[in-house]
């Protein structure tokens, strides 16, 4: 039988046309429509790119200030979802909660949900406003804490960390964090944006569609790895322990987390802004010890990858581990801050799903076997 190409796990099949984000991974560069990321995280705030992302332009200053004024007026929990959140088993991962949360938010929201573009998820955003809240929410819970109602004079980071800490964060901390969910909120077609595409493009809601996307970001080869870096620092324990702790999971073919990536074969451009948050971070808080261990690890990685000719670099997740620690956020909430980012990104793939839809649907090859004779039930071993 002739061979049949094809290409697994549909690596790099172009599955349509998108204007929202484009990847350089050559030269390391990252655009949301036409905006390089560089100028984007230093020049807007996470609100300012939401815009951007679902209108495809950016705000004058009177539309900026209404479109904030809409996002965080939709803050809010309704109590039935508070409650929700208590009661949800605290030894479940906050990815597990956010995912059937997102669900649970439909049936309690005032706005009218349609399977078309008309449908004004785009006006009253309560899939991007309310993720910090349950976030926040569930890890206070989990803490034995009382739930903190947000704030509508701090910027998106800065009142997830109000309502995660319940102290108001300095304009820095606020800043960084809000800058940070700039630097995730969008990368084209990858898993969890192809998921909310593929759910969307059988005319299924948004709600539906970001849900599913959060289940596709949870695993650890796509947006879990975060979690998984502060692990391998924490294992790794000081700086000295770097090059023969690395020389050893090397050798067992063990994947180094945060290095990497399917698309950039250059340093992420996010994961060089990062570094820098971190730089800041470790300077204000005179605590260098992850910087260090993360510089060690990406040298002499580089080093051993390069001695065999695979030179890989940092992606997005190798650096913001430590940024979070740093805010004072506990690991398994890096997942989820990386879905209350994304989301936006997610909205907007399913908005321009629904502006040209057609249904995914690809093909296997099968490679199984045909006309089995049929064995009756007594003589089946
Ligand atoms: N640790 C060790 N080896 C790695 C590696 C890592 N983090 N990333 C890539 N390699 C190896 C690959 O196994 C491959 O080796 P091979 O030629 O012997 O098969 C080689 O380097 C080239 O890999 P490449 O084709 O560039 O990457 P990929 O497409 O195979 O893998 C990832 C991409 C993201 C799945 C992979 O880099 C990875 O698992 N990274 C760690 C998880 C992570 O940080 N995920 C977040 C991504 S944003």
């Amino acid at each position: 039988m002739a061979e049949i190409a094809y290409a697994k796990g549909l690596e790099g099949v172009i599955a349509g046309e998108s204007r929202i984000c484009k990847v350089d991974g050559k030269n390391g560069r990252l655009y949301y429509y036409g905006y390089q990321i560089a100028d984007l995280a230093m020049k807007t705030s996470f609100e300012e790119v939401t815009y951007l992302l679902l209108h495809g332009a950016l705000p004058t200053l009177g539309e900026l200030s209404d479109f904030s004024a809409r996002m965080r007026k939709s803050r809010e929990l309704k109590s039935p979802i508070i409650d929700m959140i208590k009661n949800f088993p605290r030894s479940s991962h906050p990815m597990e909660l956010l995912q059937s949360t997102v669900n649970f938010l439909s049936g309690y929201i005032e706005h009218r949900i349609e399977h078309s573009l008309s449908c004004n998820c785009r006006q009253t955003l309560h899939q991007i406003a309310q993720l910090p809240a349950v976030i926040a929410a569930f890890d206070r819970f989990k803490n034995g804490l009382n739930y903190i109602p947000p704030r509508d004079d701090l910027s998106h980071g800065a009142n997830f960390l109000w309502q995660l800490r319940g102290i108001e964060p300095d304009s820095e901390d606020g800043e960084i964090m809000d800058k940070c969910l700039v630097l995730h909120a969008e990368h084209s077609f990858n898993a969890s944006t192809f998921t909310a595409r593929v759910v969307a493009s059988t005319l299924s809601t948004c709600y539906c569609s970001i849900s599913a996307a959060i289940g596709s970001l949870y695993g650890s080869l796509h947006g879990g790895a975060s979690e998984k870096v502060i692990a391998m620092v924490e294992e790794i324990g000081d700086v000295e322990n770097v090059v023969p702790w690395l020389d050893a999971a090397l050798a067992k073919k063990q994947k180094i987390m945060g290095m990497g990536h399917r698309v950039y074969k250059a340093k992420d451009p996010r994961a060089v802004i990062m570094e820098k948050f971190l730089q800041t971070l470790s300077n204000k808080y005179n605590n260098h010890d992850k910087l260090e261990i993360l510089r060690r690890i990406e040298k002499t990685f580089r080093e051993r990858m390069e001695e065999k000719g695979k030179p890989i670099y940092p992606n997005v997740d190798f650096f913001s581990g430590a940024v979070y620690s740093l805010l004072g956020i506990s690991p398994n909430l890096f997942t989820p801050i990386f879905a209350m980012a994304r989301s936006s990104g997610w909205l907007a793939h399913i908005l321009e799903q629904r502006s040209d839809n057609r249904l995914f649907r690809p093909r296997a090859l099968y490679v199984g076997e045909i006309d089995r004779p049929w064995p009756k039930a007594e003589n089946r071993r």
